[in-house]
């Protein structure tokens, strides 16, 4: 009877790890599933860079999440994508003679008076421009990885090392979240090169497509190169997965940013370690043959 209840269990078990594990799709040639990544959150579906897109992302079972960080005029670290608050918050409205409303004009307590979710729909009215500590608390709070991108950081000069403290002090430069829950990324190699030298156990990714022939020098500082779908090909993969990066392991790729099931099976295809995505839902449901 035990055995019996042991084995039914066991089968029950395996068939749910057999649903979550990824699979393989020899038509499509993937022989691993990338991870998938919320892209500013589940942004298609709540604003983007909101603790709401991060909530819509959890709710549809994503593990990571992509933001942006930037910086205030009074030195608080925010989640939003422009160096603007013109196009996802009512700035223009709430502060008219502020113009061109840029980040690092507002402080603290001005941005956080905006409403950043009615330019998405009137569901999200009330919705807040985080800062970066209300963010990772929320990420926390779901268990979810974090891809952080680092933006515009020849705006806000030390913002690598201020990100750092916050993320130390938050929890999340421990060996847990250093292993596998904490990705820093940027287009910019110097502030890439910098968050490597103040914090080496920190993973970091490369945006952009550098030629092949430079790959090799980016490899000692970033552990991720990250391109767009756009003119990414299989070679190009392989060359990044031939080189070493700075923790012993080979450099990954995650692509960005891909929205259609059709995108998504092609770039599995190409051997990709992620896909950033504002669907998350459509590129699981590709990726799993569904
Ligand atoms: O994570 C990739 C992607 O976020 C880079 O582009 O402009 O959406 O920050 P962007
Ligand atoms: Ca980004």
């Amino acid at each position: 009877m035990h055995a019996r209840v042991v084995a039914a269990m066991t089968t029950a078990v395996l068939g749910t790890v057999s649903f979550l594990l990824p699979v393989h799709d020899a038509r499509a040639g993937i022989s691993h599933q990338p991870s998938v990544i919320a892209h500013r959150g589940a942004s298609a579906y709540a604003p983007e860079n909101t603790l709401k897109a991060v909530d819509e992302a959890a709710a549809l079972g994503t593990l990571w999440v992509e933001n942006d960080v930037q910086r205030t005029k009074d030195g608080e670290l925010v989640v939003i994508h422009d160096d603007s608050l013109r196009r996802t918050t009512d700035a223009e409205e709430v502060f008219p003679g502020r113009a061109p409303w840029k980040v690092r004009d507002f402080t603290a307590a001005e941005i956080a008076r905006l409403d950043a979710g009615s330019w998405f729909g009137p569901a999200y009215a009330g919705a807040r421009v985080p800062t970066l500590k209300q963010y990772v608390a929320r990420v926390e709070h779901h268990r979810q990885k974090l891809l952080l991108e680092i933006k515009n950081p020849e705006l806000y000069p030390g913002i690598e090392q201020q990100t750092l403290k916050l993320l130390g002090n938050e929890g999340w430069l421990d060996r847990r979240h250093l292993a596998n829950r904490l990705i820093v990324q940027s287009f910019d190699a110097d502030s890439l090169r910098t968050v490597h030298e103040l914090k080496p156990a920190v993973r970091t990714g490369l945006l952009g497509m550098p030629a092949v022939a430079d790959l090799a020098r980016f490899a000692v500082f970033a552990d991720l190169i990250n391109p767009s779908y756009a003119s990414l090909s299989p070679a190009y993969v392989s060359a990044v997965h031939a080189l070493t990066g700075p923790h012993g392991k080979p450099v990954k790729v995650f692509v960005w940013t891909v929205d259609d099931a059709a995108t998504a099976r092609a770039v599995a295809g190409y051997d990709v370690d992620g896909v950033i995505t504002d669907k998350p839902d459509v590129v699981w449901r590709a990726l799993s043959g569904h």
